[in-house]
């Protein structure tokens, strides 16, 4: 116990120890917290689809039907109809043989790489690559070599001096990273990883639903489904809904199936939130709209920054800003709230000493003037944030 406490001492005496803050309510591009109403630029919910009475009526029409559980695992008694409707409409939009899904993506990272990798194998994993990515890498006991972020050069030296020592090379990359908002060079990875016959995975987390035909993902939008064996991404965040899915060859989904400690010791998704799965998937086929102007609500967000002088990184939805000192972070954050807009400071160790940023997740129920608006006290809040 006496560990415990010093270890939460030391974090509170050096301006870490993490808390949790509940919000009052939150949707459509706001939240409530402490009595007020602030602009979200926080969510993941970037097509604005968690509030979606679409996506409520057949989460509601699923509980009448099965109740709120789906009370064991796929492989014992939890296995419905609704996930395999789910599982063929997702393997039909990323255009591969099956899919499986999962309770969510820390899940399904962790629990896939372990089950195709062990000892004797090697990862090549980006070095900003997702924590679940990290963990499911150490757990599976391959020797895990991390490429500079977004630098092929590095992985191919990588590739070059060391995939001949193991017996399978798996590389995985998210294609829209989290922190820097940028994209995964994908079609000279591809070509990579055919030269150095190793298997490709991908996790869109950040892409399923903007990105691609029907919300497919980046891999779909290049054209490049054939040549990645494992596309994995989320209903958590884009699609407004819980849990993650993988879509790949028969073969690959059969052995997770058999082999994947993740999907196999945990109660299967509840038949609601697989029905919240399926009607948001029809809705972003339905409305491509949604992706289109939050893409280019984007774009023309990232322009205004960088004409009023600021380091804006990356080119999705998720618009990092860089201030350089961790208290600059924080002070500008709280500046901005204090002006109604909640925004996230990013900090070391998230992200290297120095690059502390303010990041702007956009979504689609954000308007123009409200940009506009947050743009104006973005100037003021660095302003103020530095004298
Ligand atoms: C790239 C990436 N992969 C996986 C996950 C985990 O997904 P989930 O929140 O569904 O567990 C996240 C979540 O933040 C993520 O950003």
């Amino acid at each position: 116990m006496d560990r415990i406490a010093r270890f939460l001492q030391q974090r509170a005496d050096q301006g870490l120890l993490r808390t949790l803050k509940p919000v009052d309510s939150r949707g459509a591009g706001k939240l409530h917290r402490g009595g007020r109403e602030l602009i979200d630029f926080s969510s993941n919910d970037y097509l604005g689809l968690a509030h979606h009475p679409h996506l409520k009526f057949a989460t509601q029409e699923a509980i009448e039907e099965w109740g709120v559980s789906s009370c064991a695992s796929r492989l014992l008694s939890g296995d419905m109809k609704i996930h395999h409707t789910l599982e063929e409409k997702v393997a039909s939009l990323s255009g591969k043989e099956r899919a499986l899904v999962f309770s969510s993506g820390y899940q399904a990272n962790v629990g896939i790489i372990s089950a195709l990798v062990g000892r004797g194998d090697a990862v090549f994993s980006d070095k900003l690559n997702h924590a679940s990515i990290v963990d499911g890498v150490g757990l599976s006991g391959a020797k895990c070599f991390r490429f500079r972020h977004n630098d092929l050069d590095h992985l191919e030296t990588l590739l070059k001096k060391h995939s001949h020592e193991f017996k399978a090379r798996l590389i995985v990359t998210e294609t829209v990273f989290s922190m820097e908002g940028d994209l995964c060079p994908l079609e000279r990875l591809v070509a990579l990883k055919d030269e150095y016959r190793a298997l490709l995975m991908v996790d869109e987390a950040h892409a399923t639903g903007i990105y691609g035909p029907g919300g497919a993902g980046l891999v779909a939008g290049l054209g490049l489904t054939e040549r990645v064996e494992l596309i994995m991404g989320t209903f958590s965040k884009a699609l407004g809904s819980f849990g993650a899915y993988v879509a790949g060859s028969a073969q690959i989904v059969d052995l997770l199936i058999n082999t994947c400690r993740s999907f196999i010791y945990s109660t299967a998704l509840p038949p609601a939130i697989a029905a919240a799965n399926l009607a948001a998937l029809e809705i972003v086929t339905r409305e491509p709209e949604r992706g289109r102007v939050l893409r280019e609500n984007a774009a023309w967000f990232r322009a205004a920054l960088i004409d009023h002088g600021h380091e804006v990184r990356g080119s999705s939805q998720i618009v990092p800003l860089v201030v350089g000192e961790a208290e600059r972070a924080v002070a500008a954050s709280s500046a901005l709230a204090e002006q109604g807009f909640w925004v996230l400071p990013i900090r070391p160790p998230t992200v290297p000493a120095g690059e502390s940023r303010l990041r702007f997740s956009l979504t689609y129920d954000h308007s123009r003037q409200q940009l506009s608006k947050l743009i104006e006290n973005i100037d003021k809040a660095l302003h103020v944030s530095v004298c």
